[in-house]
């Protein structure tokens, strides 16, 4: 059967098959190949796209943005609307339906991207709420397959650190569904929910793929990938003295990429990351006797590191989710 993601929208990975995911995959290696060519192809001529953030973003919105700017969409950044605090998510969908051909969405809550989604009747991709990045998961996994030389179904992923947020969510979910061999490593308080654990061990028994946590750091022997993010999500800024203490140890540091006992490990990150002290937080963290480096400066810069590449791929899969579903 071909594949035909028309009309569909990227709420979550859960509700994409496995070779939904690798068609996705194979359409981003393509736009990527033709942007290095220089060949435009224009597919998205016409269409019109919101992007909507209730939270921060660098990569999510420049990603969205040059996609369809690539493609020949018009963008409208959406700031200031009077959605959720004079008109409902329900009311703001059904006119933003009527405008838009798609709209990406970030912020808090899980819900609000399904609302866009029931009422809009247009696809509405999920730039990160507290639950799922699903953009992301995408161009971890097309970042792998670059410069891991093995089948997905070989391959050994580390999340390390808070391994129940959105990033590892995602991670495991797309992990579980392409057959591939995920462990989650950080303390028994920040593990994965029984919830997403148990939809990854349902999915695995159908892929084959092999899904385990543990608190130990010997879980990275043999890993191909390790993978962080901050310790402290968007929204949850509170927290920060219980996590540095929960998670230093399992900053990402030499010594851990040692414990791989892989020379030719990766190191990914969804950026941004805190890796020195050259951002206003970590120094005003600093400043009250808190390290929140999940990752030290050295394991960034290394030769391991390929987290520029990921973020650039955030663009091509991004390309890719708009111009399937669209
Ligand atoms: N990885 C990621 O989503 O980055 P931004 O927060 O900059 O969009
Ligand atoms: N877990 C992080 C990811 C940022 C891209 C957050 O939600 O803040």
């Amino acid at each position: 059967m071909p594949i035909n993601l028309k009309g569909r929208s990227l709420l979550s990975l859960k509700d994409y098959k496995p070779e939904e995911i690798k068609y996705l995959l194979d359409l981003a290696f393509d736009l990527k190949s033709k942007k290095r060519a220089g060949i435009r192809t224009e597919t998205l001529k016409g269409k019109n796209i919101v992007l909507i953030f209730d939270k921060t973003s660098t990569r999510t919105r420049t990603a969205f943005e040059v996609a369809a700017l690539d493609e020949g969409a018009h963008v409208t950044f959406l700031t200031n609307s009077q959605m959720g605090k004079k008109e409902s998510i329900e009311d703001t969908a059904k006119v933003l339906g009527r405008m838009y051909d798609g709209i990406e969405y970030r912020g808090f809550k899980q819900k609000v991207v399904e609302d866009l989604a029931k009422y809009s009747g247009v696809p509405v991709w999920n730039g990160l709420t507290d639950e799922a990045h699903p953009t992301q998961g995408l161009a971890d996994v097309m970042t792998m397959m670059e410069f891991i030389h093995k089948p997905l179904n070989q391959m050994k992923v580390v999340f390390i650190g808070d391994t129940r947020n959105n990033v590892a969510n995602t991670l495991m979910r797309i992990s579980a569904k392409l057959g591939m061999h995920y462990v989650a490593v950080g303390p028994e308080s920040l593990k994965p929910s029984d919830e997403m654990m148990n939809e990854a061990l349902e999915t695995a028994k159908e892929t084959g793929a092999v899904i385990e946590y543990t608190s130990e750091l010997d879980g990275v022997k043999g890993a191909d990938v390790i993978y962080t993010d901050v310790w402290v999500s968007m929204g949850e800024e509170d927290k920060m003295p219980e996590r540095v203490e929960l998670l230093t140890p399992y900053r990402v540091d030499m010594d851990l990429i040692k414990k791989t006992e892989n020379q030719n490990v990766i190191f990914l990150h969804c950026l941004p990351s805190f890796h020195d002290f050259e951002t206003i937080v970590a120094r005003e963290a600093k400043e009250r006797g808190l390290d929140i480096r999940e990752v030290t400066d050295e394991v960034f810069r290394s030769r391991h590191s390929k987290v520029f590449d990921q973020a650039e791929n955030r663009m091509h899969t991004i390309k890719a989710i708009m111009i399937a579903t669209l």
